[in-house]
């Protein structure tokens, strides 16, 4: 198949905000309890966090996490999870219908992040909660003055603030599934008023409004439309969560997620783009993909877990090759997407839905979709331009004329190094590039690494933890990409 790419230095997207390679830890299933955080565990640190999870955190370079939830956070009191840990209630946790012992909370997530050289992103819960904590919260984690929350800060032993700069005013609020879910007006309003009031006890912190919780909420545009009708002015962005999978087996459609993923996003940014023009506003709403991944192969062994336990082994997803060839799709929408979605969370980031696995006592490894993520997240940096794309089209589903090759192009702060990451859709057929690269007279090919293999459905476990990884293909004029394959190219400056 003979695919034509152009791309030329002056036609820019935009700059990649590098906060879209954030990721997610919520209190759910393993994810933070035998996940990052295992006293007892031959690897935990001073505070009990596990440091060979650390170290491949570390290794992808996520420069933001979502905490504490999800779901969890709705029916989350986030004074329980701080000061004397011996103090601290086992709850019933109702969203995941699991027990929360508390051992983590705030003041140990802002260290753990530290120590993942990552910034922390919270959500506050507008569920059982609302303005009031919320701003206790923000007063909590980033104030200096002589005052109550910013005092009880310093009690537990945290004289400087922790600056937490960017809030989600609550999760999913439209969901049935959610802790005190709300119609779109009655979010619309606590959103607004939330927002005001943390906003007037921290003005520098930017916060994110709950958009639908996926593509197929009865409520999809309307929901959108109407929160930002009551909150437009006071809020900074509008999130999208969407998980993809291929519960029936059809890789063609399943390809096709990050298409769909593009068209998602358009849809959402056009209609901010419409609150805008009503409200006569200066402001433009960006885009926070707060939730994103392949979630399906857990659903049915998590039916049969057992409620209120600590840390059951829930949304344990073990991806394939072919889940990660998908995820490097979807890393591609989003980078072609980076004039409009400044921040994006892989969700999850250990062990539920995620790129790191753990055995509790045991060892951690990576997942098929860590690299695809460790690849984008390291080169994918810089000025997006635009990649022009002639190839040929399938049908898949309910979408019409799917290209087969799919491209985003980054040149990076210096312009020493043009990274191209290709996906190829085609089940069959390799693509032969033609590459017409404007503006690059100098640059040469250096790196092709891929996600490709015969067997789509190969995954990485702990006993055989390297079988899917990356290859690193031999370099020729003729670039040809493998069906059903995930590449990266790396051009650089002589
Ligand atoms: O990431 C898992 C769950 O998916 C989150 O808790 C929720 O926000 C979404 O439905």
């Amino acid at each position: 198949m003979k695919t034509t790419i152009r791309i030329s230095e002056q036609n820019k997207i935009g700059e990649v905000d590098k906060r879209v390679f954030g990721s997610f830890v919520e209190h759910l299933g393993r994810a933070v309890y035998g996940g990052i955080y295992e006293t007892g565990h031959a690897s935990a640190d001073d505070q009990g966090f596990r440091q060979d999870v650390m170290e491949l955190i570390r290794e992808l370079q996520v420069p933001i996490v979502r905490y504490p939830g999800g779901n969890f956070v709705s029916g989350y009191n986030w004074e329980d999870g701080i000061g004397d840990k011996s103090r601290r209630p086992r709850k019933m946790e109702l969203a995941w219908q699991s027990v929360e012992t508390n051992q983590v909370g705030i003041d140990e997530f802002q260290e753990w992040a530290k120590r993942c050289n990552t910034e922390v992103m919270l959500a506050v819960n507008l569920g059982t909660r609302g303005p009031e904590a919320a701003r206790n919260l923000v007063e909590y984690c980033n104030l200096e003055t002589d005052t109550y929350y910013a005092n009880l800060r310093r009690e537990n032993g945290f004289e400087k603030p922790f600056g937490v700069k960017l809030w989600c005013l609550g999760n999913e609020m439209d969901g049935p599934w959610q802790i005190c879910s709300k119609t779109a007006y009655e979010y619309g309003r606590v959103a607004c008023e939330t927002a005001k009031m943390m906003k007037w006890t921290d003005p520098s912190i930017e916060v994110v409004a709950c958009g639908s919780s996926n593509v197929n909420m009865p409520t999809y545009m309307e929901w959108e439309r109407t929160v930002l009708r009551e909150c437009y002015e006071h809020v900074d962005y509008l999130s999208l969560h969407n998980y993809y999978g291929n519960p029936d087996n059809d890789t063609a459609t399943y390809l096709a997620s990050s298409f769909e993923m593009d068209h998602f996003i358009k849809q959402v940014a056009g209609i901010c783009d419409e609150i805008k023009e009503e409200k006569q506003s200066d402001k433009s709403i960006h885009l926070s993909f707060d939730e994103w991944n392949v979630w399906f192969h857990s659903n049915e062994q998590d039916k049969k877990i057992e409620k209120w336990q600590v840390a059951p082994p829930l949304l344990e997803d073990i991806y394939t090759l072919e889940d990660a060839v998908v995820v490097g799709g979807l890393l591609i929408t989003l980078l072609n997407n980076c004039d409009r979605v400044k921040i994006a969370c892989l969700a999850q980031l250990v062990n539920v839905i995620a790129p790191i696995m753990t055995e509790t006592g045991g060892d951690c490894w990576a997942q098929t979709i860590f690299y695809p993520f460790l690849y984008a997240s390291r080169n994918g940096r810089g000025t997006a331009l635009k990649a022009a794309c002639n190839c040929g089209t399938y049908d898949a589903g309910n979408m019409k004329s799917v290209p087969y090759v799919d491209v985003s192009a980054i040149l990076s702060e210096d312009k020493k190094q043009l990274t191209l990451f290709l996906l190829n859709r085609s089940l069959q057929d390799n693509a032969e590039l033609d590459l017409q690269l404007e503006g690059f007279e100098g640059y040469t090919l250096t790196q092709h690494i891929a996600m490709e293999g015969e067997d789509l459905k190969a995954v990485n476990t702990a006993s055989d933890p390297h079988r899917v990884k990356p290859v690193n293909k031999e370099l020729s004029d003729q670039v040809v990409l493998s069906p059903h394959s995930w590449n990266m190219l790396t051009f650089t400056a002589e």
